[in-house]
């Protein structure tokens, strides 16, 4: 595949991908292995939506990662392993080594029932295995729908319901840190609520004591053992899924986006080698899990794609020091480094001495995904982790998009701190007002829509398709939504501001106030309450719950704990509160509207000015608000 290399080649490449969108991207396609190539290459429409891309080709998206690479660099390694404990071994799998194991394990889930279409759900750690199930899953045609092993057994059924997976694989546990995480047991009860799944393959990663339930429980070895390491990639249409991934709205349950298969790996391939600038033979190291989309994108699908070596790395940064990051960089002599300003913000807050005797030589590149990185952690990443010497990637995307949209091209376009700059080939990116109109020029700021379709875009919300068209194209027409806002500036870069609507980005993950809300109502002693978002220095936003609780409460503290375990049984820990207020009543209108803007501002500390109030049902809730925030 053509690198861009030069600013000219940029602007170039970016002209044609506008003029002749479709003459670009089949240029770009040409680069795969097809066992049959598009008839057309974009049909679409904004309305219904419907969006095919390369509609009558056929391929398998694991022959262009695994099959291609084995027969020209068998021994060159896909995937670095690095555990949560450093004295525990690491391992290196060439790509031959991931072929086979894939398709082991695809002959393991032929056995046992896996076909093509059929969703099965993936909830692992950071393992190699999380990489092996989902591309065999891939090469057989099934569609994963991997869920971050940080997400509770309540969500893990409600995922498991929503997508009717037949098959879910686990592990028996994991160390994030020091910390345990018994997995197995979570699926166990998350399977009381789950009525579909036939299966549960489970990984002994640890030999942890689990109980197996006969007939549905089965073990990963149990059922590779013998198992060929030939197995023959399924033949999926273009527009064929190939997986769902669930993000949080600003309303209801979580959504499963489904990306297909064409488009998608034309496009993380295409957008990891140009962003990353990527290298042959060079080292990639991604920290997101691959259970949130980062993961899926580059560190799997889009580095394998190139042929390149990725690091999957099990444990935590500060674990068991906060230089972990750094000496994986060292030890594996990582050249790109891909990881979230809440990392950054969470380092940098132990100073320098955390990169004593560490060399970080081998970095060329760093990037940065998931949240706007304010100046001083883009400054701190750009002098002490990449010395002065690598450009900052500032990545701007989402789960929708399915790869980055808006992005420096490392060593190519000019930075500027905290700008994702400017967009890739073949991204159309448009600024509106309140009321739909385009904003033109430079030096404005509105919200962030894109005009023309991309090849790794979501194509629908797993069955409900009509909440696809109204989340995402209904609020502007022939315009898809991203739900951030964005400005412009001078030289025609942007910078995203962050959400319009009501998703708490909390240490970069997406979090949805509705659902927090939804999990806080089932406190018995819990009547209503109002989830916000304030800025925290460490995790870009901190979530803010205002409750209304049937009787007063005595012991307050009491309550605060269980309404935070409430959050934790529901979604996860990760999405607990940082605060929480008891507080006698809500901003409501009088059409019983929550007023939340009234709520951000006690949650910013920012009560100067709280605006009309007047047409409150009950103004003098907000005094009594203000008396006891915290
Ligand atoms: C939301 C998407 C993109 C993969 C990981 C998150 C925010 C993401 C940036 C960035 C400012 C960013 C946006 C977006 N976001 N990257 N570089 N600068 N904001 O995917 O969980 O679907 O979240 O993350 O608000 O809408 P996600």
């Amino acid at each position: 595949m053509q690198q861009i290399k030069t600013w000219e080649e940029y602007k170039s490449a970016y002209l044609l991908s506008t003029a002749e969108p479709e003459k670009f991207w089949a240029a770009v396609a040409d680069n795969f292995e097809w066992q049959k190539k598009w008839d057309s290459v974009l049909q679409w429409n904004f309305t219904e939506p419907s969006v095919k891309w390369f509609e009558g080709a056929v391929s398998n998206i694991t022959q262009n990662c695994l099959d291609r690479h084995t027969e020209t660099s068998p021994d060159a390694i896909s995937i670095i392993w690095e555990p949560n404990n450093p004295n525990e071994a690491s391992q290196k799998i060439s790509y031959r080594e991931l072929l086979h194991s894939v398709n082991q394990f695809c002959n393991a889930l032929s056995k046992i029932g896996v076909r093509k279409g059929d969703r099965v759900c993936i909830y692992l750690p950071m393992i190699p295995e999380a990489a092996i199930a989902m591309l065999a899953c891939a090469r057989m045609g099934a569609v994963h729908s991997v869920v971050f092993a940080g997400f509770s057994s309540a969500s893990v059924a409600d995922r498991i319901n929503d997508s009717g997976c037949s098959f879910i694989i686990t592990a028996d546990a994991f160390y994030r840190g020091e910390k345990k995480v018994e997995l197995k047991k979570i699926v166990d009860e998350a399977l009381t609520q789950a009525p579909t799944i036939k299966h549960c393959v489970v990984f002994n990663h640890r030999s942890e004591q689990i109980t197996m339930q006969p007939q549905r429980d089965v073990w990963w070895h149990e059922i590779t053992k013998n198992c060929s390491n030939n197995f023959l990639p399924e033949p999926m249409n273009a527009e064929d899924p190939l997986f769902i991934l669930y993000t949080s709205g600003s309303t209801g349950k979580p959504k499963g986006l489904l990306h297909t298969t064409a488009g998608y790996m034309v496009y993380t391939a295409f957008t990891f080698l140009n962003v990353f600038n990527y290298q042959n033979g060079e080292v990639f190291f991604c920290t997101a899990d691959v259970g949130w989309v980062t993961g899926h994108s580059y560190l799997l699908y889009g580095a394998l794609l190139n042929g390149a070596t990725t690091v999957m790395f099990e444990g935590i940064p500060t674990y068991p020091d906060h230089g972990r990051f750094w000496d994986i960089v060292d030890k594996h002599q990582v050249n790109i480094l891909y990881t979230a300003p809440t990392a950054i913000r969470s380092l940098e807050t132990y100073g320098i001495k955390i990169f004593e005797n560490k060399k970080l030589t081998s970095l060329r590149v760093l990037g940065s995904v998931g949240e706007p990185i304010n100046e001083e952690a883009w400054h701190w990443y750009h002098t002490h982790v990449g010395k002065n010497k690598c450009d900052i990637v500032d990545t701007w995307w989402q789960t929708e998009t399915g790869g980055i949209l808006i992005s420096p091209i490392a060593t190519v376009t000019p930075l500027k701190p905290a700008f994702a700059t400017l967009p890739l080939p073949g991204v159309q990116p448009v600024l509106v007002d309140e009321s739909g109109n385009e904003i033109q020029g430079n030096n404005v700021a509105g919200n962030l829509c894109i005009k023309f379709p991309w090849p790794g875009m979501a194509r629908t919300v797993y069955g409900n398709h009509e909440r696809f068209r109204q989340t995402y194209f209904s609020t502007y027409s022939n315009l898809y939504f991203t739900g951030d806002g964005c400005r412009r500036d001078d030289d025609g870069y942007y910078r995203i501001t962050g959400r319009v609507d009501d998703v708490i980005n909390v240490s970069g993950h997406r979090i949805g106030t509705g659902e927090v809300e939804n999990a806080i109502d089932e406190h018995p002693l819990v009547i209503e309450s109002a989830v916000v978002g304030y800025p925290h220095d460490v995790k870009g936003q901190a979530l803010y719950a205002f409750v209304i609780c049937t009787e007063k409460i005595s012991d307050v503290e009491k309550l605060v704990a269980e309404v935070r375990e409430v959050v934790a049984q529901k979604i996860g820990s990760f999405a607990k509160p940082d605060k929480i207020q008891v507080v006698p009543g809500l901003p409501k209108t009088r059409s019983g509207k929550i007023m939340r803007r009234i709520l951000r501002k006690v949650a910013e500390r920012d009560t100067s000015n709280l605006g009309d109030t007047t047409t409150l049902l009950d103004p003098a809730v907000v005094d009594a608000i203000l008396a006891g925030s915290k």
